[in-house]
């Protein structure tokens, strides 16, 4: 059975607590029930523009919204194929991803434990590449399934369609905000196999033998939880900005100033600021703008410190970036949406 809200306020659907509202907010359960939607956007009688969210972890709410909002609460999960080496299952975009990830560990199935504790729902993490750790959700990625939102049609994408790179995908582009994901298909391994390289697990690691899929969730989830607000105590999405990428020469002129500089290759010339240092050292861990504050432990999280709105957040967010660009010549690019 379809849900439809009329004036529905969307605080509990997103992890900063914003209370904005939509004028109409839809929740179904299948396929078809996607597809009658789809047809009631078409001929007016749920009004546009609309937005599909997940879990609104990954979301800024600066407005009211006019049209419609879509949450999927297609949550299943099958097993679709399965030898000796992987297991292929199916999961509905609607499915929390870190239940997802708990199942996997409980199987015993190898992939998704680094991505233990990442807010959000499965389908978002196919569309955002979610990662972290070392892994990205990409790795597990074999298909999205998705419908046409203009002409109701199913259309399955593979990994390589997908053209997953740093937390994007051509899903992200506005060209194809059309496809709206269904479920995911997703690979997993069944030989031991973990990937513990990430330096902050490696140490946290560090002298324990034998380690389990159940040893990399928790060491992960408690550096994460060292690190991270808790979204049910503190408003937050997460990394505010994604870790600039810049040419190799730029990270050699910023070096004369700053030898410290923590970095990551990416390609043959170019690397991988982190964007936490930049904004700590601009001096902004720990401090505040109105109700809106730079997270004491790591600065590239944005928190509301209680009522903001989102223009409040998105004020800091635009002094933060000014900041990193008159110290160091970098621009920082928001990983949130920002609506
Ligand atoms: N750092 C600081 N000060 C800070 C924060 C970070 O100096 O306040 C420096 C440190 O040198 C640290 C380095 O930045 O060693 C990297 O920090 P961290 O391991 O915390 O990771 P990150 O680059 O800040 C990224 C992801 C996180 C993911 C972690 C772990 C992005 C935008 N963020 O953060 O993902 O959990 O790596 O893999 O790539 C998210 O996307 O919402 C998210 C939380």
């Amino acid at each position: 059975m379809l849900k439809i809200h009329k004036d529905y306020s969307l605080l509990g659907h997103n992890t900063f607590g914003i209370d904005a509202r939509t004028a109409i907010f839809v929740e179904y359960s299948s396929e078809e029930e996607l597809r009658s939607v789809a047809g009631m956007l078409r001929d007016g009688s749920l009004p546009s523009p609309w937005l599909h969210i997940g879990g609104g972890s990954n979301l800024l709410l600066t407005r009211d919204w006019p049209g419609t909002v879509l949450h999927s609460l297609v949550t299943g999960c099958n097993t679709v194929f399965r030898d000796d080496d992987n297991v292929v299952v199916r999961a509905g975009a609607g499915m929390v991803w870190d239940e997802f990830v708990a199942m996997c560990v409980d199987k015993g199935w190898y992939g998704a434990e680094n991505l233990s504790a990442i807010p959000g729902e499965t389908g978002a993490a196919a569309v955002q590449n979610i990662g972290a750790y070392g892994m990205e959700a990409k790795d597990l990625v074999l298909e999205v399934e998705t419908l046409d939102m203009t002409s109701g049609e199913k259309r399955t994408f593979s990994a390589r369609d997908c053209r997953y790179g740093y937390r994007s995908s051509i899903f992200k582009q506005p060209e194809n905000k059309r496809y709206v994901v269904l479920s995911v298909l997703l690979r997993l391994g069944l030989r031991p196999h973990l990937n513990i390289e990430y330096r902050a697990l490696s140490e946290a690691l560090a002298g324990k033998d034998r380690i389990s899929l159940q040893d990399v969730r928790e060491t992960v989830r408690s550096i994460r939880s060292s690190k991270l607000p808790d979204p049910s105590e503190t408003g937050s999405a997460g990394s505010f900005f994604t870790n600039p990428v810049v040419p190799r020469s730029r990270l050699e002129e910023l070096q004369r100033h700053w030898p410290e500089i923590p970095y990551y290759p990416v390609s043959a010339d170019t690397v991988k600021l982190s964007a936490g240092w930049l904004i700590e050292q601009c001096g902004w861990k720990g401090r505040s703008l109105g109700r809106a504050g730079v997270y004491p432990r790591q600065a590239l999280v944005l928190v509301n410190l209680g009522g903001a709105s989102g223009s409040e957040i998105v004020a800091l967010a635009d002094a933060v970036r000014t900041s990193v660009r008159e110290r160091f010549g970098v621009e920082l690019s928001p990983e949130v949406n920002i609506l």
